[in-house]
C-alpha cells in the first residue's frame, strides 16, 4: 500500500495577526510547517508531500525545505477548495491520501502511522483522527449516530449550542482512498454560515452515500492542538519544549529546572551533561558529555567536547574542544576555535580565531582574526587591533608566549614562539622569538 500527503497552509493566518504566514512562525527554533513535514517523512510517506500554499508563499516554500512539492490554491476559498489544487500532481499516485494542515506541528509520526495502519487494515474509504479536549472551543465537532458511526463534522460556527457541548474533536488528519478523493471534493458546496468550501464536509459525504468511515482517537491530546493565535504557538511552544526536555532526560542529560532550559529540535547532548536554568541551546548546536552549561547561557551553533564549562556566556558557531572553560560572562563569535583545556574568562570576547591547547585567556579582552598557539597567557586587557577602519588583519602569537596586561597588539602583527610583551605595551611590528618588548610602540630591552 502507498501512500502521501497534502499538507494545506494557504490560509489567510487572519487570527495569527501577522504580515508573514503563520506556518513559517518558529516552533523549538524551526518553521512550524517543517515539523509537519518531518513527521510525515518519519512516518513514511511514499511520495513527498504536496504543500498548498497561497501565491506569492515564497517563504512557506523555503521555509518547509527540500523534499516538499508544492501546489498554489489562488484565493483563500477554504480548506476544501485547497486540497483540490493538489489533483493535478496526485491524481494516481498513490492508493491513499493523507490530507493534514500546516497548522498542526504536534501531530507525531506514530499517530500518522497509527491512523494509516487502522484505515488499511479497516478497508475505509475515509479515516480521521479525533480528540477529547477539555476545551473544545475553535475546532470541529464530531457528530455520531447512536450505533457510535462518524456521520459527519460540524464546525464550530455552524455548530448549535447542543453541538457546541460535544467534546470529541475534528484534529485535522483524514486518510482517503484516492480515487474517491477527487470527485468527492469536487461535489463539495460553500458552507452557508461561511462561504468557505470545507474538507470536514468530506465526512458527511462519505457517511451519506453509505461508505466506510472510521476514526482513531488520540492517545495524547496535546497533539491536537492547532495553531490559529499566538497564544496557541505559546501553549505549542511549551509542550515542545516538555518533549524534547524530557527526551533529554531520559538519554541522560540533568537538567536542574526543565521548565527554564529551551532545547531547540535540531540540538544534540551527551549523557551526564548537566544543565542550568535560563539556558539557551540553539540551532545545531553539539553537546559533548560530562559537560556543565549555564546558568544564563546562550549556545548557538556551537560545538562542544566533553567535559566543557560554560557558565553565563553566549557562544555563537564556535568550536570547542575537551575540558575548554568558557566565563562567566565570554562570548565567543562565529569562527573561533578553542583547543583542549582553553580557558576563557571574565568579559573576554573572541571572534574568528584559533586557539592551541590551554592557553589562557582569565580576563577581560578581545581577540579577532587571531592565531594563537598552545601554552600562551594572554593578560587582562589585552586587544587586538584587527581593524584600520577600512579592512581587517590577521595577528598571529606562537606557543608559550605571555602577552601582558593591556598589551595592544595592531594587525598585522606576529608574536613569537616565547616571546614577552610588557604591560601596557603597544605591540606595532613582530615580535622575534624569546624577545622582550615593552612600552609605545613596543621596542626589545637594549642589550646591557
Ligand atoms: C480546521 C477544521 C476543523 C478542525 C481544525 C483543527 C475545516 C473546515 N475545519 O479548522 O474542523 O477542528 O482545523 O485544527 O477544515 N487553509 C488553506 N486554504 C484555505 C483555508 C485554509 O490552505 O482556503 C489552510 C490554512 O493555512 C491552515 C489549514 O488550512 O493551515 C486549516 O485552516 P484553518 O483556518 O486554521 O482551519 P480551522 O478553523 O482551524
Ligand atoms: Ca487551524
Amino acid at each position: 500500500m502507498t501512500w502521501t500527503a497534502i499538507v494545506l497552509a494557504a490560509g489567510r493566518s487572519t487570527r495569527f495577526q501577522s504580515e508573514r504566514p503563520k506556518v513559517v512562525h518558529p516552533l523549538a527554533g524551526r518553521p512550524m510547517i517543517r515539523h509537519v513535514l518531518e513527521a510525515l517523512q518519519t512516518a513514511g510517506c511514499s511520495t513527498p508531500p504536496v504543500v498548498v500554499i497561497g501565491p506569492s508563499a515564497s517563504e512557506v516554500r523555503e521555509a518547509a525545505g527540500p523534499g516538499a512539492r508544492f501546489a498554489t490554491q489562488p484565493e483563500p476559498r477554504g480548506t476544501g477548495d485547497a486540497a483540490r489544487w493538489a489533483e493535478p500532481i496526485l491524481r494516481g499516485e498513490v492508493d491513499h491520501i493523507l490530507i493534514t494542515y500546516g497548522d498542526l506541528p504536534l501531530v507525531r509520526p506514530e499517530t500518522f502511522r497509527r491512523l494509516i495502519e487502522a484505515h488499511q487494515a479497516r478497508g475505509a474509504t475515509l479515516t480521521f483522527l479525533t480528540a477529547h479536549r477539555a476545551d473544545p472551543t475553535g475546532y470541529g465537532r464530531v457528530i455520531r449516530d447512536p450505533e457510535g458511526r462518524a456521520l459527519r463534522i460540524v464546525e464550530e460556527a455552524e455548530a448549535d449550542p447542543e453541538e457546541r457541548r460535544l467534546p470529541e474533536i475534528n484534529v485535522g488528519v483524514y486518510v482517503i482512498r484516492e480515487p474517491w478523493l477527487w470527485p468527492a471534493l469536487a461535489r463539495l458546496q460553500p458552507s452557508p454560515a461561511k462561504g468557505e468550501i470545507y474538507l470536514t464536509d468530506l465526512v458527511a459525504l462519505a457517511a451519506a452515500e453509505g461508505a466506510q468511515v472510521e476514526t482513531v482517537a488520540l492517545e495524547d491530546p496535546d497533539e491536537a492542538l492547532g495553531i490559529n493565535t499566538r497564544v496557541q504557538l505559546a501553549e505549542a511552544e511549551r509542550i515542545m519544549r516538555r518533549r524534547i526536555n524530557t527526551r533529554w532526560m531520559l538519554e541522560g542529560v540533568t537538567l536542574l529546572d526543565p521548565e527554564r532550559v529551551y532545547i531547540e529540535a535540531g540540538v544534540r547532548i551527551g549523557p551526564d551533561t548537566v544543565i542550568y536554568p535560563d539556558t539557551y541551546l540553539e540551532g545545531e548546536t553539539r553537546i559533548g558529555r560530562r559537560c556543565r552549561i549555564g546558568p544564563n547561557t546562550i549556545l548557538r551553533d556551537a560545538v562542544l567536547g566533553d567535559d566543557c564549562i560554560v557558565e553565563a556566556s553566549v557562544v555563537e558557531g564556535a568550536v570547542l574542544a575537551d575540558r575548554v572553560h568558557v566565563g562567566p560572562f565570554a562570548h565567543l563569535r562565529p569562527g573561533t576555535r578553542l583547543a583542549e583545556e582553553v580557558h576563557v574568562g571574565n568579559f573576554a570576547e573572541i571572534k574568528n580565531s584559533v586557539v592551541g591547547p590551554r592557553t589562557r585567556m582569565h580576563h577581560f579582552g578581545y581577540l579577532g582574526d587571531a592565531t594563537v598557539g598552545a601554552d600562551v597567557n594572554i593578560g587582562a586587557g589585552t586587544v587586538t587591533c584587527n581593524y584600520d577602519g577600512v579592512r581587517k588583519h590577521p595577528t598571529v602569537i606562537e606557543d608559550e608566549a605571555f602577552i601582558g596586561s593591556d598589551t595592544m597588539l595592531v594587525a598585522p602583527v606576529r608574536v613569537g614562539r616565547k616571546a614577552k610583551t610588557g604591560a601596557g605595551s603597544v605591540v606595532t611590528r613582530d615580535v622575534p622569538p624569546e624577545t622582550l618588548v615593552y612600552g609605545v610602540p613596543a621596542r626589545p630591552r637594549p642589550s646591557p
